[in-house]
C-alpha cells in the first residue's frame, strides 16, 4: 500500500521520560507513525493517541509517570475515543499489569515499535494491545528518526541497543534486553544525512558504547569496533562535532582515547559513571572494575587528552554501604575532581540481582544524608573546575538563546561545559570563540573572543 492510501489522519502526542536513548526511541516511533499517516501534535487536548515513553530506572521515575497517568485518565473522561499507550521501559517491566489500570489501551516494549500502527488500529476498535517481546536483532537501523529537538543543531544517533552487563542494581538489561550493535553503514548514512540537513553535532548513544562491535558478514578486516566507528563518524566533516555516551570504565580502551586525541571534532568529554569509590560496593554492584582501575583510566585519559572533561554517575546508599564505603566515594570524587555528576540514592528495582541477593538495608535518612554530602562535594568540585576555566578560550557550538536574557546565547564547549555569552549578531548553529570571564558551578559566563 502506498503512503497516501495509508493515511489515517490522526494526531499523536508523545511524552518522553528517561535517558537520551528513550528520547531517540520517541523519534523512531514518530517516524514509524508518520509513515503510517499520523501527524505529531504538542497539544494533548487534540491528540487522538497519547503515547508515554517511560523509564523504570528508579522508583521515583515510575511514580512520576503514574502521576501523569491520572491526568491522562481525565483526558479519557472528556474524550472517550482517545487511545493511551505506554511504551519503553515501564511497559517492558510491568507488561500486562499496566492494562489492569484500565487507563491504558496499549503496552509496547522497546523492541516492538514497528508494530505500533497495527496495534493502534486494533486498540481503536476496543481491543487492548500488548507487545513486549524483546529481540536479539532489532536496532531500527533502517528507520530515520524524526527529530523532535527544536534547535536543529544537535542530534542523537543510537549505535546499539540493550545491555549485557547485569550490574546488580540495574533494571536496564531486563527492560531493554540483550546488547546488539547497529550496522555501521546505517549509522554513517544517518550522520551524513544530518550534516546535509545542517546539523552540527551528533551524539552516539549506547548503554556501553565501548562494547560496540559489528562483525562484517564478508571480511573480518571490515569489522568495526567503537574506536573505528568514532573515527569514521569524525571523518564525515570537520564541521561536525561528535560526542558519545555512555562509556563503561571496565571497557574504555586506549584506542578510543587515542582516537579522540587525533580528531579535533571529537569532543573532549567522557561520561564515565563510577557509581562508588569503594571496592566492596563495586564488587557487589558487579561493575567489574576497582577503584584503582578507575583512577588509572582517568590518569590515562588526562595524560593523552589533558583538557578532557570527565563526568560521572554516583549511587548513594547501596546495599550494605558503610560509612567507610561512603567516605571512599567522597575521596574518589575528590581525587578525580569530576567536572559534573549525576547523583542518585539507591532505589531497589524488583527482579534485579541486588533485589534478590542483598537487603536494601540503608535507612532512607542515611541515604539522603550521604547523597546530600555527595552533592555538596560535587558542587564544590564543579565550581573549582569552572574557576580554572576563567581566562581560557573555548570554541562553542551555539545551541540557542539563553534563559537569562534574550540578548545572550548559550552553547557547549568541547568539554561539555555550558557557556553563556552576548549574542552580538551570532545565531544558533554557528561556532563561536568565547573567553570565560566568570562562572557559577553550572555555567561559564563568557564574552566573545576579540
Ligand atoms: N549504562 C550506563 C548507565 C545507565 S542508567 C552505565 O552503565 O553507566 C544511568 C544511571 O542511573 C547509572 O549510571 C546509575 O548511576 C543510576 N542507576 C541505575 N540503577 C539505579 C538504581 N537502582 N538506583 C539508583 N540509581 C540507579
Ligand atoms: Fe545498567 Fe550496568 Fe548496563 Fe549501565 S552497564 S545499563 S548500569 S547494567
Ligand atoms: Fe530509563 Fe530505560 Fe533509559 S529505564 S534510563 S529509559 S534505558
Amino acid at each position: 500500500m502506498d503512503k497516501a492510501e495509508n493515511t489515517v489522519d490522526k494526531k499523536v502526542y508523545i511524552e518522553t521520560y528517561g535517558c537520551q536513548m528513550n528520547v531517540n526511541d520517541s523519534e523512531v516511533m514518530l517516524s514509524i507513525l508518520q509513515d503510517a499517516g499520523y501527524t505529531r501534535t504538542e497539544d494533548i487536548g487534540v491528540a487522538d493517541v497519547i503515547l508515554v515513553n517511560t523509564c523504570s530506572i528508579r522508583d521515583n521515575a515510575e511514580q512520576r509517570i503514574w502521576g501523569r497517568l491520572e491526568q491522562f485518565r481525565l483526558q479519557k473522561k472528556k474524550r472517550d475515543n482517545v487511545i493511551i499507550g505506554i511504551t519503553g521501559c515501564m511497559a517492558e517491566r510491568l507488561k500486562d499489569r499496566l492494562l489492569d489500570s484500565h487507563i491504558v489501551d496499549l503496552v509496547a516494549g522497546p523492541d516492538s515499535y514497528r508494530t505500533l500502527p497495527q496495534m493502534l488500529e486494533a486498540a481503536s476498535s476496543g481491543h487492548p494491545q500488548i507487545n513486549v517481546l524483546l529481540s536479539h536483532e532489532e536496532t531500527y537501523a533502517d528507520i530515520t528518526p524524526v527529530r523532535m529537538d527544536r534547535n536543529g543543531v544537535s542530534a542523537f544517533i543510537s549505535i546499539m541497543r540493550g545491555c549485557n552487563n547485569v550490574c546488580s542494581y540495574c533494571v536496564v538489561p531486563y527492560t531493554r534486553g540483550a546488547e546488539r550493535s547497529r550496522d555501521p553503514k546505517t549509522i554513517l548514512k544517518e550522520a551524513e544525512n544530518l550534516v546535509a540537513m545542517g546539523y552540527k553535532e551528533v551524539c552516539l548513544l549506547g548503554q556501553n558504547v565501548d562494547s560496540y562491535y559489528w562483525k562484517d558478514p564478508e571480511t573480518a578486516d571490515n569489522d568495526m569496533n567503537f574506536a573505528r566507528l568514532l573515527e569514521s563518524v569524525a571523518q564525515i566533516s570537520p564541521d561536525l562535532r561528535v560526542r558519545f555516551s555512555t562509556s563503561h570504565p571496565k571497557d574504555i580502551s586506549d584506542e578510543v582515547i587515542y582516537t579522540m586525541a587525533m580528531y579535533d571534532n571529537i569532543c573532549r568529554h567522557i561520561h564515565l559513571p563510577v557509581q562508588s569509590g569503594s571496592n566492596v560496593m563495586l564488587e557487589k554492584m558487579r561493575r567489574k572494575y576497582t577503584r584503582e582501575w578507575y583512577l588509572e583510566r582517568v590518569k590515562k585519559i588526562r595524560s593523552v587528552i589533558p583538557d578532557c572533561g570527565i563526568t560521572t554517575d554516583v549511587i548513594a546508599g547501596f546495599c550494605g554501604e558503610t560509612e567507610q564505603d561512603h567516605r571512599d566515594t567522597l575521596s574518589l570524587m575528590e581525587a578525580v575532581g569530576f567536572d559534573s555528576a549525576f547523583m542518585f540514592q539507591y532505589s531497589e528495582r524488583p527482579g534485579t540481582l541486588a533485589a534478590r541477593k542483598f537487603a536494601d538495608d540503608i535507612p532512607d535518612e542515611v541515604k539522603t544524608r550521604r547523597l546530600n554530602e555527595i552533592i555538596a562535594l560535587q558542587n564544590r568540585l564543579s565550581l573549582a573546575s569552572n574557576e580554572k576555566e576563567i581566562g581560557r578560550t573555548h570554541r562553542v557550538l551555539v545551541e540557542g538563546v539563553s534563559k537569562r536574557s534574550p540578548d545572550e546565547l548559550f552553547g557547549r564547549a568541547s568539554n561539555n561545559k555550558v557557556c553563556v555569552f552576548p549574542a552580538e549578531g551570532h545565531v544558533t548553529g554557528e561556532y563561536v570563540d568565547v573567553t570565560v570571564t566568570s562562572c557559577t558551578s553550572a555555567t561559564l559566563i563568557s564574552r566573545l573572543k576579540r
